[in-house]
């Protein structure tokens, strides 16, 4: 499988296609761009930097060739315009929509803000690209849609009752993407994203997620607090999984493929006690006080389901989706990248 992932990029590469990116300054966004990019291809990118960076882009300019950046037009936009929506959409052929405010507690302090962005701002775009007539609009959906329905692995078609307004969004999304299908013909995937972790996800501020604020912690030598007794799991998912994901949904010509939903993880469950020592394993070579480090334990988080493990097997039958990276490898890589930014920040 992983052999036929390669063979379908060095197709794509050979037949350049244009590609949206929203939220393309943020993380799973920006390694999109990187790999559309280093697959010749032509990317749009929008974003209003709520909670993206321009340094992601400076990097990923970094990472191409000056012939591959010359390929990307960036609009600073901002989902809830519909007219920057518009302009993003025009003479694409794919839209990876990726721009969302995150975080289920950020959902909980601020509602009508994530609603806005993740429901208004979704719904524009979707019009924008059935306007533009986009061949296929693949957008972030998320396993927060799985609420309390205690089943594990969650398939697709057995889901909870939401656990929080983050969760009420992304599955409006998909309820959306899904009547877009009947009513005008659209043709939509959603991925639904497991605990997605890689170069570039912001370890800093309040909405931070666990991995990188781990990463970070670590070699800041910072306490690392655990919510919980530690025994809370995740299907941990390396970024280069997710965007693998992306790809294929936007170009499977599968007839039963469209339309639908689908896990992206690497299905295996993975408990925070567990994580953290492998995160704290893969910073003591660079930073050995790192080695002796314990978690300090808080209380249970609000909206948070205690277990997580996807059933992949409808993206692999569906999409011909093979994750290339296990948690671990995944850890290595990105540790490289969390060491190098401390050096670098250290060096500054
Ligand atoms: N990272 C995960 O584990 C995970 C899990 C499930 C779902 N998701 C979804 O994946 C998508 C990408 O998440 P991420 O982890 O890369 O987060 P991120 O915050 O790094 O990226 C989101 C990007 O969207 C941009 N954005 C936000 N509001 C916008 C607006 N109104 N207009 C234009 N741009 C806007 C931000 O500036 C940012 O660059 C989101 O839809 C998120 O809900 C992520």
């Amino acid at each position: 499988m992983t052999n036929s992932y390669q063979e379908f990029k060095t197709r794509l590469a050979q037949n350049p296609q244009t590609w949206l990116v929203t939220g393309v300054a943020g993380f799973i966004g920006s390694n999109l761009l990187e790999t559309l990019l280093k697959l010749d291809q032509n990317v749009v990118g929008l974003d209003n930097f709520s909670t993206g960076y321009r340094h992601n882009l400076d990097e990923v300019k970094q990472l191409v060739p000056a012939r591959q950046w010359s390929n990307f037009n960036f609009i600073e936009g901002d989902i809830r315009e519909p007219e920057h929506c518009r302009a993003a959409c025009a003479d694409v052929d794919f839209v990876l929509h990726q721009a969302a405010l995150g975080s289920v507690p950020r959902s909980i302090e601020d509602p009508l803000l994530t609603n806005d962005t993740n429901i208004t701002g979704f719904l524009n775009m979707l019009i924008a690209a059935r306007d533009a007539g986009v061949r296929r609009f693949v957008y972030a959906a998320s396993s927060s849609t799985y609420g309390d329905h205690p089943g594990l692995p969650k398939v697709e078609d057995e889901i909870g009752r939401p656990l929080s307004p983050y969760a009420v969004t992304k599955y409006v999304n998909e309820l959306y993407a899904d009547v877009f299908g009947r009513c005008y013909g659209s043709s939509a995937i959603g991925l639904r994203y497991f605990n997605i972790f890689g170069r570039r996800q912001d370890p800093d501020g309040a909405y931070a997620a666990v991995i990188p604020k781990w990463f970070a912690g670590l070699l800041r030598q910072e306490t690392i607090y655990i919510n919980g007794d530690g025994e809370t799991s995740r299907d941990f998912c390396y970024v280069d999984n997710a965007v693998q994901a992306n790809l294929l949904a936007a170009c499977t010509e599968n007839p039963v493929a469209g339309g639908q939903v689908y896990n992206v993880a690497y299905s295996q469950r993975t408990t925070l006690n567990e994580l953290f020592e492998l995160i704290r394993a893969r910073v003591a070579p660079a930073c050995p006080e790192a080695a002796d480090a314990t978690p300090a334990y808080r209380d249970f988080r609000a909206g948070d389901v205690r277990h997580s493990l996807a059933d992949i097997g409808k993206a692999k039958s569906l999409l011909g989706y093979s994750p290339t990276h296990s948690l671990r490898q995944g850890l290595d890589e990105a540790a490289a990248w969390y060491i190098a930014q401390a050096l670098q920040a250290a060096e500054a």
